[in-house]
C-alpha cells in the first residue's frame, strides 16, 4: 500500500516546486478514482450541497451531511490527504464550537484536517481549533458561503486595494495556524504574488498557474454536474453524458425485451426442469417456457 501523504509532504512540495494536486470528491468511488490517479490531496467540499445533494448554493449544508459523505469517502482513500470542509454556520457563531465540530471531522470521518472559509475576521477559530491539535486550511477570495454578501460569484482581489485585502487576509490566516490555504477566483498574478509571499501552500480554483497547487469540483470537471460551468472549470470528460447514454440503452433494451438475456441469466439443467415442470407444483411453467409475450424463455 502507498504511504499516507501528510501535510509535511505537501509543504515539502512547495518548497521544491513541484506542484500540489488537489480534486473534491464526496464519496466511495470518487475517492477511489482519486487515489488510483494518483491526486495528492482530496477535499471533501461543501460544494456537495450543490453537486450532489441539488441545493441552489453551499449554505444548507450541515455537519451531518459533510461528515456522512467524509466517512464514505475516508473508506474509499487510504494514501490521500483528506480535507472535510466545515459548513456554513459551524464555526462562524463561536470559537468553542468551532473546535467540536473540528473535531468531528477527525474523530468521527477520519479527515485529516478541515477547511473553513474567511480571512482575519476566521483567524480566532483557526487558531483554536489549531491550538487543539488539528490542522486547518484556510480559503479566501471567493467564499461561497457568503456569496449573498458579496454579491455574486465575482472575481476577489482585482483592484489594487482588494488585492492588498488578500493579501493581509493570506497572512491573517497564515498566522492563525493554517497549514494550506485555498485561494479561489482571484487574478493570476495576484494569486502567484500571494504564493510566493506566503510560507504555506496556496492551492488555486480559478487563480492562475502562479499557485502551489490547484484543486477543481470533480463534478464540474468530469461534466457530472452541467447546471452551470464556470469559466475557470477545465471538462475533462463528460460523465453526465456517458450515464444518459447508458441509461437510455437500459430502457430501451428492458422495453424491447432484449435485457436480460442468455448471459446476464441462469439456466436450469433440462433434467431438473423436465422432472420439475412436470410436477404438480411446477404445472403450468412449461407453457411459461416456450410462451412470455411472444418470446421464448430458457438459456
Ligand atoms: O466546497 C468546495 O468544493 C470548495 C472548493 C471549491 C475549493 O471549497
Amino acid at each position: 500500500m502507498a504511504k499516507k501523504t501528510s501535510i509535511l509532504s505537501l509543504q515539502d512540495k512547495k518548497a521544491r516546486g513541484e506542484p500540489i494536486t488537489m480534486i473534491t470528491a464526496y464519496d466511495y468511488p470518487s475517492a477511489l478514482a482519486a487515489e488510483r490517479a494518483g491526486i495528492d490531496s482530496i477535499l471533501v467540499g461543501d460544494s456537495l450541497g450543490m453537486v450532489v445533494l441539488g441545493y441552489d448554493s453551499t449554505v444548507p449544508v450541515t455537519m451531518d451531511e459533510m461528515i456522512h459523505h467524509c466517512k464514505a469517502v475516508r473508506r474509499g482513500a487510504e494514501r490521500a490527504y483528506l480535507i472535510g470542509d466545515m459548513p456554513f454556520m459551524s464555526y462562524q457563531a463561536d470559537v468553542a464550537e468551532a473546535v467540536r465540530n473540528a473535531g468531528r471531522f477527525l474523530k468521527e470521518a477520519g479527515m485529516d484536517a478541515v477547511k473553513l472559509e474567511g480571512g482575519r475576521e476566521v483567524a480566532p477559530a483557526i487558531e483554536a481549533i489549531t491550538r487543539a491539535g488539528m490542522s486547518v486550511v484556510g480559503h479566501i477570495g471567493l467564499t461561497p458561503q457568503s456569496v449573498a454578501k458579496i454579491g455574486g460569484y465575482l472575481v476577489q482581489g482585482a483592484t489594487a486595494n482588494d488585492a492588498q485585502r488578500l493579501l493581509d487576509d493570506a497572512f491573517a490566516v497564515q498566522d492563525a495556524g493554517a497549514v494550506m490555504v485555498v485561494l479561489e477566483k482571484v487574478p493570476d498574478r495576484v494569486a502567484a504574488r500571494i504564493s510566493r509571499k506566503l510560507r504555506i501552500p496556496t492551492i488555486g480554483i480559478g487563480a492562475g498557474l502562479g499557485c502551489d497547487g490547484q484543486v477543481l469540483v470533480l463534478h464540474d470537471m468530469l461534466g457530472i454536474f452541467d447546471r452551470f460551468t464556470p469559466r475557470f472549470v477545465k471538462r475533462y470528460a463528460e460523465v453526465m453524458k456517458e450515464m444518459e447514454r447508458g441509461l437510455s440503452a437500459y430502457r430501451e433494451d428492458v422495453e424491447q425485451r432484449r435485457f436480460p438475456d442468455c448471459e446476464h441469466s441462469f439456466p436450469i439443467d433440462d433434467a431438473e426442469w423436465a422432472a420439475w415442470a412436470g410436477s404438480r407444483d411446477g404445472s403450468g411453467a412449461a407453457d411459461e417456457e416456450s410462451a412470455w409475450h411472444g418470446q421464448l424463455i430458457g438459456c
